[in-house]
């Protein structure tokens, strides 16, 4: 069941949705990925489509049933979803949830590797392209509004802020991942520092759909207004 307003704060805005992990094939049986259950991304794809967006969803393999009346483009590796984000554009927004693999295996065979004849001790690989990074910095159909996520350890609310920096986007929802109880990975719960231009703040741990929800209202707050860039 879903309820695609007839009108909301973002009918027609355009939002692009990154989610899932990436996985990078070494062999038909091996690939390199990132934790990623897909959940947050697909919440908050989901909670943009309620406030009247259209809404397209480039994601990695995930395990979990894909959100309706959405525009899904399903992808493996970091190279497929980069290509279907540029395919995706001119849009309002663009958000990047995905937990992409920073390196593929520069070496991909048909043929299983056997370990017995060591290929597997020493992989050699490849940077990935920065999706995230690239929507930010372009010089043309750059998106109004470009969210990053960050998933940190130890001095999480620093690597987040250098991070936001460092792409060029505007937001980062920042996010401690800590082996531990309150480890969002794959739960249904979700404690975010939402960092923008007006600085930090720390929202209570919540559903990931409640952080969705949130944030799908920032969001039409904020391309209601005038321009950020
Ligand atoms: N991202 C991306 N493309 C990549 C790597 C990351 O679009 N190749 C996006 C993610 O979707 C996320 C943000 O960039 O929105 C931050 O990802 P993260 O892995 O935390 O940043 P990195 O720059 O890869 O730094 P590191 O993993 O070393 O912390
Ligand atoms: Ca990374």
């Amino acid at each position: 069941y879903f309820a695609k307003s007839a009108s909301g704060p973002l009918t027609n805005k355009k939002i692009l949705v990154t989610a899932g992990p990436t996985h990078e094939p070494l062999d038909p049986v091996r690939y390199i990925a990132n934790r990623s259950s897909g959940k947050q991304g697909y919440a908050i794809a989901a909670a943009l489509r309620n406030l009247g967006a259209d809404v397209t969803l480039v994601t990695g393999p995930t395990s979990i049933a894909l959100p309706a009346g959405i525009n899904t483009v399903r992808v493996e590796t970091a190279r497929e979803m980069m290509a279907a984000s540029e395919a995706a554009l001119p849009v309002d927004c663009a958000i990047m949830c995905a937990a992409v693999a920073d390196y593929r295996p520069s070496i991909e065979t048909d043929h299983k590797i056997k370990k017995e004849r060591g290929g597997l001790t020493n992989i050699p690989v490849a940077e990935n392209p920065d999706i995230l990074k690239t929507v930010s910095q372009l010089q043309t159909n750059r998106p109004r509004l470009v969210i990053g996520f960050a998933a940190e350890t130890d001095d999480v609310l620093c690597y987040a802020e250098a991070k936001r920096k460092r792409k060029g986007c505007d937001w980062i929802v920042a996010n401690d991942v800590s082996p531990g109880a309150d480890c969002p990975m794959g739960g249904e719960r979700n404690e975010i520092i939402l960092i923008t231009d007006k600085g930090d703040e720390n929202w209570p741990q919540m559903p990931k759909d409640e952080v969705a929800r949130r944030l799908a209202v920032r969001i039409g707050e904020a391309l209601a207004g005038p321009s950020l860039v």
